[in-house]
């Protein structure tokens, strides 16, 4: 990372504020992930001192078979990169090679309670749809995100709404070790942006698009062919009132379709919703379909390019050099401060 390394060991010793946020790939990223996250990522990366890593710990709180998750693992660095993430201007790490998350997440169960981790939201509706037992490390889980934002003393979590929560607890918990052994962390922000924070199924509208999904019609996935994703746009489902408005209440299909685009082309839901007047659900599905097959083709490109590269390899030592060196620093000062550590 060259020059900025030295001035960026502690947050403040520059202007630039700390961003970190991460993604869990347990299947391959969708365009929720994209619009939510990723390209936000690359919008910050010019402004912010920005940390983004691939939440691969995360992945193993239910069981994943090993060939599957090693390719799921490699796409979204490649996706990372192809989406426009510059490892010149960003610090792109795996979650497994920079050892103090893991250090720091069990520090961090330790000062989370049953009682708050017990009303995680995520948590709840993951324990009961699943259909194997549940792990401990379901459970603990936030603390663990918690450690991933705190090692970095992270102004901003840039993340989509269903993240909310979890970094949350990374303030209380900051917050909390802070009043009982001195100020330690810096108490972290959601960035949280107004559309498209939560991207709905296609299917159905009422739930998030998630790589969970039951069927694959109402998830995008960036490297899906593109006849597919137009598919998967036409025949998005919709309402009976036939005609283009802005209700997530009412027209929860519609609204999603407005939400992608406007993320996707900057223009905002007000302007498509009166250039829509008059018009047909046909009309519209296919100026999304337009506007989201342009974006992905262009990602799908680079992301050719890079996946078989050394790029990713490179890409990742490097960040694991930097990120390790400064959790590495804040892992002893907590160590220090609770007492661990004897010298
Ligand atoms: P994950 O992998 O579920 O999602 C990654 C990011 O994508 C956002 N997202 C969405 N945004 C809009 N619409 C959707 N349908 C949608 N689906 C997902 C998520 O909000 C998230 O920002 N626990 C995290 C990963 C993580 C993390 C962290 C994030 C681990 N440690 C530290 C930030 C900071 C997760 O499972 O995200």
């Amino acid at each position: 990372m060259g020059p900025k390394i030295g001035v960026f060991l502690f947050s403040g010793g520059t202007n630039m504020k700390r961003m970190l946020s991460g993604i869990k790939p347990t299947g391959q990223l969708h365009l929720g992930n994209y619009i939510g996250a990723l390209r936000n990522f690359v919008k910050y990366q010019d402004d912010y001192d920005l940390y983004v890593f691939i939440a691969n710990l995360h992945c193993v709180t239910f069981y994943q078979e090993p060939k599957a998750l090693r390719k799921n693992l490699k796409d979204a660095i490649a996706l990372y990169l192809a989406c426009g993430l510059d490892p010149e201007k960003c610090t792109i790490f795996l979650q497994s090679d920079v050892f103090a998350h893991a250090q720091l997440g069990f520090l961090l169960t330790c000062q989370s309670y049953m009682g708050e981790l017990s009303r995680m939201t995520q948590f709840k509706e993951k324990s009961q749809k699943a259909d194997e037992s549940i792990t401990a490390g379901l459970f603990t889980y936030p603390s663990l995100m918690a450690a991933d934002i705190l090692l970095y003393d992270a102004d901003y979590v840039p993340v989509g709404d269903d993240q909310k929560q979890h970094v949350e607890l990374a303030r209380d918990l900051a917050q909390r070790f802070n009043n009982r052994y001195s100020k330690t962390f810096v108490v972290p922000e959601p960035l949280i942006q107004k559309v498209g924070a939560r991207i709905m199924s296609l299917s159905d509208p009422s739930k998030k698009m998630s790589k969970s999904d039951e069927s694959d019609k109402g998830c995008i996935y960036l490297l899906d062919d593109l006849k597919v994703v137009r598919k998967k746009i036409m025949s998005a489902v919709t309402d009976n009132y036939a005609t283009v408005n802005f209700d997530k209440e009412n027209q929860p299909g519609i609204s999603n379709l407005l939400e992608i685009m406007s993320s996707l082309s900057g223009e905002p839901v007000d302007s498509i919703v009166c250039r829509y007047q008059g018009k047909g659900y046909g009309e519209l599905k296919k100026e999304v379909a337009d506007v989201v097959c342009k974006e992905i083709e262009t990602i799908q490109s680079r992301y050719n390019e890079i996946v078989n590269s050394d790029l990713i390899e490179k890409t990742l030592q490097q960040g694991a050099e930097k990120a390790s060196r400064i959790s590495y620093k804040k892992l002893k000062k907590v160590q220090r401060k609770m007492g661990i550590d004897i010298f």
